[in-house]
């Protein structure tokens, strides 16, 4: 379970980056591709925001029922999820509207672009750092089992980074040059 989290965040790594891009590209008053852009938000929303993150909560959650945590500690995973998920809203707004030609301040969009990619990589580098290596201490193969199994019915296909790409995220697939099929 853990190893494909990791797999996740690696993903998310390459949508990170191709971000960074964008803003360089922005800074440096080149055109850019704001469905791109929208598109990589679209992923992360579908799939950190409502299957990623909760596969997370889970694994934390179940580790919390059995060991004391302090407070402020034990909130921290689920506080920071849901910062994520605000700001993608609102970085969401934003290109929805630059799409839609109204006028929103560059550096506006930019500030806000930035923020949202420093966000989600804190956020990645905290459970890579501290949070991964203390579940990977504290649960045992059973833990892990059981965990499995409770998952097991929400599980989906990538729709980016799977066998298969919806029709969705296939232009991203193409600037990703990830090997997909048309379906
Ligand atoms: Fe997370
Ligand atoms: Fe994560």
């Amino acid at each position: 379970m853990l190893s494909s989290l990791h797999k996740d965040h690696l993903n998310i790594t390459r949508l990170l980056d191709l971000l960074k891009q964008k803003l360089a590209a922005i800074r440096a008053e080149q055109p850019i591709s704001y469905f791109l852009v929208r598109d990589v938000i679209d992923y992360l929303r579908e799939v950190s925001d409502t299957y990623h993150h909760p596969k997370e909560d889970l694994i934390y959650d179940y580790y919390l029922k059995y060991r004391v945590v302090e407070g402020d500690v034990a909130n921290r995973l689920h506080e920071e999820h849901l910062n994520l998920l605000e700001a993608g809203t609102e970085l969401k707004e934003m290109v929805e509207m630059i799409l839609m030609d109204a006028v929103i301040p560059l550096d506006q969009f930019t500030a806000k672009l930035e923020r949202f990619v420093a966000l989600q990589e804190a956020h990645m580098n905290y459970e890579e750092g501290v949070l991964f290596p203390h579940l990977r201490d504290s649960l045992t193969e059973d833990d892990w089992r059981h965990l499995e199994q409770v998952w097991q019915n929400r599980a989906i296909g990538d729709p980016l980074f799977g066998a298969e790409v919806s029709q969705h995220f296939q232009a991203l697939a193409k600037r990703l040059s990830l090997p997909f099929s048309v379906n």
